[in-house]
């Protein structure tokens, strides 16, 4: 069975211990961490997925940060992390979608990704081709969905850091 929870303080040291078994400790070189850095994620968002069965162990988890696009605040997905035993149960698409849930009922008007199209389109995501990541990115890689009706109208150009003003 597989509990979905807000992430909490104590979970820290395990997500990054996770992350990095999912994506390697060069991880954070991407360039999606430059846009995360110095700003505080989207708590309410960032969810875990644990196994009650095994000790409560950490199957998966996701976190979102505001960015500035088009001159608004919209959400940037990830990362999003299944460890490599747990892969293909739909925890993945769970977490993805209990997250996307959230983030509409709280009034997010678009959430944008660096990631592959054929995992993102089952959740509405396509890649958008007027959204600029900083470099290194592949523009192919660069997705969005509207989380409300037009939302993403005016969300194009320059993706970069959310600095509160
Ligand atoms: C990508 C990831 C988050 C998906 O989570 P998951 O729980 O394994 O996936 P789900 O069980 O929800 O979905 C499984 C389906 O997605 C497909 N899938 C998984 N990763 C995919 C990818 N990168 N591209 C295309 N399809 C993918 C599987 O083939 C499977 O397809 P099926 O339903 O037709 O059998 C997870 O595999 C993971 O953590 N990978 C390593 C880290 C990573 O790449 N994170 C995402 C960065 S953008």
């Amino acid at each position: 069975m597989i509990r979905i929870a807000p992430e909490t303080e104590a979970d820290g040291w395990e997500i990054e211990y996770l992350l990095d078994t999912a994506f390697t400790p060069g991880r954070t070189a991407l360039s999606s961490y430059r846009l995360r850095e110095g700003v505080e994620p989207v708590a309410a968002l960032c969810l875990t997925a644990r196994d009650d069965d095994s000790g409560a162990s950490l199957a998966g988890c996701i976190r979102f940060w505001p960015i500035k696009a088009g001159g608004r605040r919209v959400l940037l997905l990830g990362p999003v992390a299944i460890h490599p035993t747990r892969q293909g149960e739909g925890i993945g698409a769970r977490l993805i979608l209990e997250s996307l849930d959230r983030a509409k009922s709280e009034g997010w008007n678009a959430c944008i990704l660096v990631g592959d199209e054929p995992y993102y389109r089952r959740f509405g995501f396509a890649k958008s081709e007027v959204l600029r990541f900083p470099p290194p990115t592949n523009p192919n890689r660069v997705l969005a969905k509207a989380l409300q009706a037009d939302g993403l109208d005016g969300i194009e150009g320059e993706v970069t850091r959310w600095v509160e003003s």
